[in-house]
């Protein structure tokens, strides 16, 4: 009778144990890492006829981050602080590293996410009576673009070109069903647009409307068309394939995996690591752990968190949150599915789940697999000279079909 009873407790907790999901509050906080877009900056383009001339402030070049941007991001910061108290508030470049792709707007937000995060300390005042009391600076580390090992969308990748122009080619019904608004923009805008510049117009309407600015009448009234090609145009432009996706964040994705192993073989202490980056990197991120299937362009200030929890018999598990608010919006978190892993996903299912996805090296992969592609239309043949790993210049000939 005893034997049985024990029999049917150790039953119990054997099935609870295999059944039921482990929950947050079954864990502590390891380590966190999270990847960004930059917060909102200033238009990519000039606009003939544009009355709103506020721009010239953030300085004469394009696309720079703008006060209300920076303080986007300064309030990430301060929001991660908030969720993540156990993170230690004192600044250590052995706890917390912060990494940004080299353009002005990911480095500033970076440092305004860090700036947010990090406040001196009773022995870390480096300044007294001051308007930088409150302020400690904090290295943001950054690789030229055309070496970058981790966002590698700047360097050469001859496959990816090919990609494109391929989904561009396969979009092409979709591309002639916009004809009349594409006519429409450009007769009003003055600008020459093709279908894939169209995205400007949405950006340019999300921009004005952000920093107070009046929305052009012309792109208001068909701001929901202009949306739909928006996300249209950035699907098919970075992620319409799983191989194109892997192009785009498949090394950051091997960074984050390699970086929870490190974490768990006690190799670094780092409990925080932060990428500051592009749009485009989040999308390929969705793309290749399946969290989403109706996919948009992500908001300024986009971001996924990679969570590493450990639990008291000390099994690890990567717990994944997305939040894609507009600029205007309290900043919300959800947790998403992995490759439709459980939300508390254990680490190494984690890996090997994702493993068909990550990158170590771009040499391979950013070969062209298509030697040329003729057509009986105009061609044009172009020729980069690029430097290969190991020193030894590659010249590669691509033929492309002109659309
Ligand atoms: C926080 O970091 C400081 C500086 O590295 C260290 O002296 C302190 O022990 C850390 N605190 C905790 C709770 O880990
Ligand atoms: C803070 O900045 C303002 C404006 O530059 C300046 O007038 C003021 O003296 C500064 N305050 C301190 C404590 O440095
Ligand atoms: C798109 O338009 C071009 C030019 O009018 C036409 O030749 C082509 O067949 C169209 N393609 C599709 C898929 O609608
Ligand atoms: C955010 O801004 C947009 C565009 O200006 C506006 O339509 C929306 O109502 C705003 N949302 C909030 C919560 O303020």
């Amino acid at each position: 009778m005893k034997v049985l009873f024990f029999l049917i407790l150790f039953w119990i907790s054997f099935f609870k144990r295999f059944t039921q999901a482990i929950s947050e509050s079954e864990t502590t906080l390891v380590s966190i890492q999270t990847v960004f877009n930059h917060g909102i900056r200033s238009p990519l383009h000039n606009y003939p006829n544009n009355p709103n001339d506020i721009w010239s402030r953030y300085s004469s070049s394009l696309g720079q981050l703008t006060d209300l941007g920076m303080k986007q991001m300064y309030d990430y910061g301060v929001f991660l602080r908030q969720k993540y108290p156990s993170l230690n508030s004192t600044y250590d470049r052995t706890r917390a590293w912060a990494l940004a792709t080299d353009h002005d707007r990911n480095l500033q937000s970076a440092q305004m996410v860090m700036t947010g995060l990090f406040q001196p300390n009773q022995n870390t005042i480096w300044i007294k009576n001051s308007n930088l009391t409150g302020f400690y600076p904090v290295p943001i580390h950054t690789a030229p673009v055309e070496c970058d090992q981790i966002f590698h969308r700047h360097s050469p990748c001859p496959r990816f070109n090919e990609i494109q122009e391929e989904a561009r080619m396969a979009n092409v019904a979709k591309e002639n069903a916009s004809e009349g608004i594409l006519w429409k923009m450009k007769c009003q805008s003055n600008i020459d647009l093709g279908y894939y510049d169209l995205w400007r117009l949405g950006d340019k309407a999300l921009i004005d409307a952000a920093h107070g600015l009046s929305v052009d009448k012309y792109i208001s009234e068909e701001m929901n068309r202009l949306m739909d090609v928006r996300n249209n145009n950035f699907y098919v432009s970075y992620i319409s394939t799983l191989e194109q996706a892997q192009l785009i964040s498949g090394a950051l994705l091997n960074q984050i995996v390699s970086y929870f192993y490190r974490k768990i073989s006690r190799t670094t202490q780092n409990e925080l690591y932060l990428y500051g980056a592009f749009d485009y990197y989040l999308s390929g991120l969705q793309r290749l752990m399946s969290t989403t299937s109706k996919f948009t362009q992500p908001n300024f200030g986009a971001a996924f968190i990679f969570e590493l929890r450990k639990d008291s018999n000390g099994n690890h598990f990567v717990q994944t949150l997305w939040k894609d608010n507009a600029f205007n919006e309290s900043i919300t978190f959800n947790p998403v599915n992995v490759l439709g892993c459980e939300i508390m996903c254990p680490v190494d299912k984690f890996r090997s789940l994702v493993s068909p996805y990550l990158v170590t090296s771009f040499d391979e992969i950013c070969k062209q697999k298509k030697l040329t592609v003729t057509s009986t239309t105009s061609t044009t043949t172009t020729t980069t000279t690029t430097t290969g790993s190991t020193g030894s210049k590659v010249t590669t000939t691509t033929t492309l079909r002109m659309a």
